[in-house]
């Protein structure tokens, strides 16, 4: 393996792992600009050979519910390789180095979402927990308390949600305490928009 650079990229080396993050997941290079920017450039790490950039990840910071305790979590996202450097352990090399910074900061734990074990299993990763998705067609939903207001979500909702989530998973150990930037993903991902709803009781009109 050549000798090779673990950083926080110059703003050259910030654009080009940006190309490659689109191209590795497919996303348009605005969006992918703009979903980095979410995090924080700051928070880009990128391995480099020779002054080029061979790709990159982005860190963040978040916490875990555990026995009603907030643990410090390091979240790793968008690992990414130019294709062309493939197949030669570029990114076992990034995570492994990603995950020893973030003990050198003290969480004691990572996570991730896996496109592929293997890379993560060689990094100290297992493994853990399941996720789950449920859609629900609102036409579905038979709604028998009338008294309950569905509204969207204004900017003076936001501080509300975001702690009754907290206190919701504070209950059920493993859930995710999100920070700002995982929000901000939640409220508008891969540069389309949504909107939350909030239902507050009592309320007519
Ligand atoms: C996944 C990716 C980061 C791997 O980078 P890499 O530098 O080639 O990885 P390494 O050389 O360290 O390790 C290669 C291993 O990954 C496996 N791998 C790579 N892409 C894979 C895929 N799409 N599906 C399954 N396994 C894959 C290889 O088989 C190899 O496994 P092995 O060593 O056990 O045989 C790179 O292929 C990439 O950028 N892919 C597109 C974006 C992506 O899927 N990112 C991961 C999101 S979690």
């Amino acid at each position: 393996m050549p000798s090779l650079d673990f950083r926080i990229p110059t703003p050259e080396e910030q654009e080009s792992y940006a190309e490659i993050f689109a191209r590795s997941f497919g996303l348009e290079p605005d969006d992918a600009v703009q979903w980095v920017r979410n995090f924080g450039y700051e928070n880009t790490r990128v391995l480099v050979e020779g002054g080029h950039v061979l790709g990159g990840l982005v860190v963040y910071r978040a916490g875990q519910w555990f026995g009603g305790r907030r643990v410090p979590m390091g979240g790793i996202a968008a690992v990414a390789i130019d294709p062309p450097y493939r197949g030669r352990g570029c990114a076992t090399a990034l995570m492994r180095e990603a995950v020893r910074a973030f003990a050198e900061e003290g969480f004691p734990i990572a996570t991730l979402y896996p496109a592929t074990p293997g890379i993560y299993r060689r990094a100290g990763f297992e493994q853990a927990g399941s996720r789950f998705e449920i859609r629900v067609p609102l036409s579905q939903c038979l709604f028998r308390e009338r008294e309950v207001v569905v509204r969207a979500e204004t900017p003076d909702d936001r501080r509300t949600i975001e702690e009754l989530h907290r206190r919701h998973g504070a209950r059920y150990p493993g859930t995710l305490d999100r920070s700002d930037p995982l929000w901000a993903r939640i409220r508008n991902p891969g540069g389309s928009r949504r909107t939350a709803a909030t239902c507050s009781q009592g309320q007519t009109g």
